[in-house]
């Protein structure tokens, strides 16, 4: 058998090793834009071949499947699906686990999601409106946050995929009013122009949702189009430092384990996830005509108003929370893949080992927000002490020279791993495994300690019951997703309907 994979970071080295354990020992060929080391390895190892290309060229990439013959396709990031890359290997009839470009819809854009969820009445919703620019969003809010509640506390997005970050709360109206908050509101409003700029292939520009609280979780799932599988939930910590402060990053390490549900969280609220994940793939293969092949996921949030509520779905795994759920994979991933190929996913019985997993991210100062300062440091990695201590290194964004140097390539450069009884113990683990990671130039590294420790545990369970607690008050009094509102003059609105008829009457 023959695989070729689509991506270079930590994730796709994850996919690339999981593949390369199957029992049909398959000849690994892999696509990326940067060379990585693991991947290269693995590739080497059972015979395959890492190629250095465009991973969002439907033309690159199919020529490649084509020219190694493999039997199917495995797509690691978003990007590849919304540049159809699964639809043009589709129409050359090779099997491809990625979700074309209809379905895709869901990750790429944010307002589409929304839009679905409310016109299929799926639970997990959030209020929304959507601006073709970000000054025209803080214009609508000046103007009717005096009316409407909901207004007065949002968050403001980017309505692309931005790969976690660009989320600016505005939980006060008064920011409008302050020099220095005026300041970083238009640092923000150029912020979100300028990346939106970035992309014509969607309407929207800017959502602003309402803003909700509580513990996040991402659940990801394989799915054939009927059948949705579910896998360990993980929380992924996407604040740059410890304890949730600083800017936002694609993530710095996650959580999961031991069993399929987070500490924090429960086996109902887990099912309720489920269910939503379900109803949103026949949604968009309703909406669409179209059949979804590949991983699906929910990154949620427990909240208040809703319980277990989409904040953004992806059509791919998450990074780093595909190295949690694959380390902890029984089943032969390479049995699921083709089960998803043949759309006999019914037939499958996902399994996982019963494991906490923690994942700590390594990244070269001036990620995320100054990434030119974090390109070209040369890196020494002690691998085999790394394992010695129990732990397990994915590489990510770094590029293998010809000569056998690494150097980073301006986002995470590693992923460590460790498994143990409890979270705190892995966390423990890795932090023994951290200054075998090393730049040789003197620039500097960072990750976050905090991840999966009892302290950053202990706030997340207090957050939990305290949202729980108020979502089971509203559960016992029949009042989940409502929400009520005034206007001046006229009293007590349902502000779903003015959602409908839109907020610029
Ligand atoms: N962990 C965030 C992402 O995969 O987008």
């Amino acid at each position: 058998m023959k695989i070729l994979g689509v991506g270079s970071g930590a994730r796709e080295h994850a996919i690339a090793k999981k593949l390369s354990l199957s029992i049909y020992n398959p000849k690994i060929y892999w696509i990326g834009e940067n060379k990585n080391p693991g991947i290269v390895r693995i590739c080497m190892k059972s015979g395959g071949e890492f190629i250095q290309g465009s991973t969002t060229d439907p033309e690159v990439v199919s020529s490649t499947a084509k020219r190694f013959n493999v039997d199917f396709v495995f797509i690691g990031p978003e990007e590849p699906n919304f540049h159809a890359v699964p639809d043009h290997l589709e129409r050359l009839k090779i099997p491809c686990i990625g979700a074309n470009r209809s379905v895709a819809l869901i990750e790429m854009s944010k307002a589409e999601m929304r839009r679905l969820q409310w016109e299929y009445d799926i639970p997990g919703k959030l209020l929304f409106q959507t601006f073709k620019s970000a000054e025209e969003a803080y214009l609508v809010l000046e103007k009717y946050a005096d009316s409407l509640t909901w207004l007065q506390n949002v968050a403001l997005k980017p309505a692309r995929q931005a790969g976690g970050k660009g989320v600016k709360v505005v939980e006060d109206r008064q920011i409008y009013l302050h020099e220095e908050k005026q300041k970083f509101k238009s640092k923000h409003v150029s912020w979100l122009e300028g990346y939106m700029r970035g992309y014509g292939d969607i309407e929207d520009k800017i959502l602003v949702e309402e803003n909700v609280w509580g513990p996040e979780y991402t659940l990801q799932c394989f799915t054939d189009g009927t059948t949705v599988l579910g896998m360990p939930m993980v929380q992924d910590n996407k604040n740059a430092h410890e304890f949730d402060i600083g800017t936002e990053t694609g993530g710095m390490g996650s959580i999961s384990g031991p069993g399929m549900c987070l500490p924090f969280l429960t086996i109902r609220e887990y099912e309720d996830s489920i269910r939503i994940i379900g109803k949103m793939v026949s949604a968009i293969q309703d909406k669409t005509g179209k059949r979804y092949h590949g991983v699906v996921a929910g990154q949620m949030m427990l909240t208040e108003v809703e319980g277990p509520t989409i904040i953004e779905m992806y059509s791919r795994l998450g990074d780093p929370e595909a190295l949690n759920v694959l380390h902890t994979l029984k089943t032969d991933l390479v049995e699921v893949c083709l089960a998803i190929i043949d759309e006999r996913l019914s037939k499958i019985r996902l399994e996982f080992e019963d494991k906490a997993v923690v994942v700590k991210a390594i990244a070269p100062k001036g990620y995320p927000d100054n990434r030119s300062l974090a390109i070209g440091h040369p890196v020494a990695v002690d691998e085999a002490k790394v394992s010695e201590i129990g732990c397990e290194l994915f590489w990510a964004s770094c590029n293998l020279h010809e000569d056998g140097r690494i150097t980073t390539a301006g986002s995470r450069l590693v992923e460590i791993l460790a498994e143990g009884e409890t979270l705190p113990v892995a966390s423990a683990q890795i932090e023994k495994a951290i200054p075998y990671v090393k730049l040789t130039d003197g620039w500097g590294l960072f990750h976050r300690s905090d991840i999966g420790s009892e302290a950053l545990l202990k706030r997340r369970e207090e957050l939990a019951e305290r949202v729980r607690r108020l979502y089971l008050y509203r559960v016992e009094k029949g009042t989940v997703g409502k929400r009520v509102d005034w206007l001046p003059g006229v009293g007590k609105v349902d502000p779903v309907s003015i959602l409908k008829n839109g907020l610029r009457r």
